[in-house]
């Protein structure tokens, strides 16, 4: 059998609950195809699914070594499998999973995830600065665009980075934004020419786990009195984790310790449900910090 058969055999075997089998084929795809790196991935997986941690950690560990950008996201197999708790995750992973989700966001997450970050950070933003316009306003994580659409008529000019070059074009398409850029937020908030008066982060710093870099560049590029806004997963205790899901969640005393560090003033951070997963309301936290 070719690598591309076996290979698809041992999904059928793995989809039919038969993960040692599966991981056998698989480890003989392998021999046939020893650099291919989703081959690799798909084994580490299997190994996992068949209860065999540590084969399953080395497996992830090899396929690094074949995908040092890391575009399926090891790191995060790694991370839960390890119990490490990683600070971000790969930009490469992100880009791939966003980029692939971009036709299907917007549709699925407002219609299955009554997804609402936009609209809670937009009413949050006119109950503490109701008469205000903010002459300009940074989107991190921008995706398509609904975070612009929610507070179009609030900015000046209205700028936007995302990693995925398939969520810009659905947030160009939206015809909102003055500039958007595909790109990586920190460096994007690096180097910016002027400084802002909001910067926003809907339902984005959950794919970031320790915030201190994002704190600090957002403090630096907000004008005196600039206001930063956000939508956080929240997290009982104390720090932050990285759930099964692949998002990271952050406690109230984190995010309120952090502001502090990095020189804001605390507006608000309270209880806030911005999204759904299995029907369920996902706890979280608004916050509006202001520099
Ligand atoms: C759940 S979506 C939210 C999109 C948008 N803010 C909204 O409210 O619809 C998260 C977005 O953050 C982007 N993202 C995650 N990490 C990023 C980073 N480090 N820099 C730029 N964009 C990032 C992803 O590509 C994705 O489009």
């Amino acid at each position: 059998m070719t690598a591309d058969r076996r290979f698809a055999y041992a999904q059928l075997l793995r989809r039919d609950g038969d993960a040692e089998a599966a991981a056998d084929v698989l480890a003989q795809t392998l021999e046939l195809a020893p650099t291919w790196p989703e081959g690799q991935f798909a084994l580490a997986e299997t190994l996992a699914e068949a209860g065999r941690k540590y084969d399953a950690i080395a497996a992830y560990e090899h396929y690094l070594t074949l995908d040092p950008a890391d575009s399926m996201g090891a790191a995060v197999k790694l991370a839960l499998l390890t119990e490490v708790k990683p600070a971000t995750l790969p930009a490469a992973y992100l880009t791939r999973l966003f980029d692939e989700y971009a036709p299907r966001f917007e549709k699925a997450l407002i219609e299955k995830l009554h997804y609402r970050a936009p609209q809670i950070l937009r009413e949050a933003l006119d109950e503490t600065e109701p008469a205000r316009t903010f002459t300009r306003v940074f989107d991190l994580g921008c995706g398509t665009g609904l975070a612009g659409v929610a507070l179009r008529d609030r900015a000046g000019w209205l700028g936007g980075v995302d990693l995925s070059a398939a969520m810009v074009k659905g947030a160009e398409s939206k015809g909102v934004y003055d500039e958007l850029e595909v790109g990586d937020m920190l460096a994007a908030l690096e180097k910016l020419d002027e400084k802002c008066d909001l910067i926003l982060a809907a339902d984005v710093l959950t794919y970031v786990g320790d915030l201190t870099a994002v704190f600090m560049l957002a403090k630096k590029q907000l004008n005196a009195g600039g206001l930063f806004a956000f939508t956080v997963q929240r997290l009982e205790g104390d720090g932050f984790t990285l759930g099964a899901e692949h998002r990271f969640s952050h406690s109230r005393s984190y995010v309120e310790s952090l502001a502090s560090q990095s020189g804001f003033e605390i507006v608000t951070v309270k209880d806030a449900v911005s999204r759904k997963e299995k029907g369920v309301d996902v706890p979280g936290l608004l916050a509006i910090l202001r520099a």
